[in-house]
């Protein structure tokens, strides 16, 4: 097991995703402490996960900011007293400034319901349906200015079958999601990731993915 790593989440809906991370930190199998969920939805069901965790969280309505450098830098201001490390965006529905990343250099993380480079951006699912695409999955990368775009750290891949809807191929690649998000996050514990441009190595890894 690795040093503990203190984790941000940003997040705007049902937030399954900061459940798994949860339900891993709760398992001893994530050396992570959640120390602050930021929403920018004040409805989001991530909220009720965060209450009945006693995870420390704040709504942060961006409506009620001038500006999305002004939002992001209140985001920053909250993210750094808790003591955050690493940032991980879960089912964040904003882009972040260039001041965000200055402020956390490779060290916000992001899942994307796709493999990427394909499919980047909102309604992923329906658009792997669509294009007809035999396997999709989902991606954890780092983030930076462009639209899910950072160096990948891991992917899973899931079959697209004959009949799948755009809920079905989403439950699928979902439960995916939730077992390579906190393994990225595991592994930058570890201190097991190494970045070099674009190439994301994870030392000593005996899995292949
Ligand atoms: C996930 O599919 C994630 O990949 C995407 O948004 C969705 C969020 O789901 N970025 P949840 O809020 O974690 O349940």
């Amino acid at each position: 097991m690795g040093r503990k790593v203190s984790i941000g989440v940003l997040v705007s809906g049902n937030g399954s995703n900061l459940q798994s991370l949860i339900d891993r930190i709760d398992q001893g199998a994530l050396d992570a402490d959640i120390k602050l969920v930021i929403s920018n939805n004040p409805n989001a069901f991530s909220i009720e996960r965060c209450r009945k965790h006693g995870i420390p969280f704040f709504v942060l309505d961006h409506r009620l900011f001038g500006s999305r450098v002004l939002f992001d830098c209140r985001m920053i201001e909250l993210l750094t007293a808790a003591g955050v490390e690493l940032v991980l965006m879960a089912g964040f529905m904003r882009i972040l400034s260039e001041e965000f990343f200055k402020a956390f250099p490779l060290r916000i993380m992001n899942i994307h319901p796709a493999l990427l480079p394909a499919f980047p951006g909102t309604h992923v699912q329906k658009k792997a349906l669509d294009y007809g695409v035999k396997f999709s999955g989902c991606t954890v990368h780092f983030a930076d200015e462009g639209v899910d775009s950072g160096p990948i750290i891991l992917q899973a891949v899931v079959p697209v079958l004959d009949d799948d809807d755009e809920e079905s191929l989403s439950a699928r690649i979902l439960k995916e999601e939730h077992r390579i998000y906190p393994l990225a996050v595991q592994y930058y514990a570890e201190g097991r990731i190494e970045v070099e441009g674009r190439k994301v190595r994870i030392r000593n890894s005996t899995l292949t993915n």
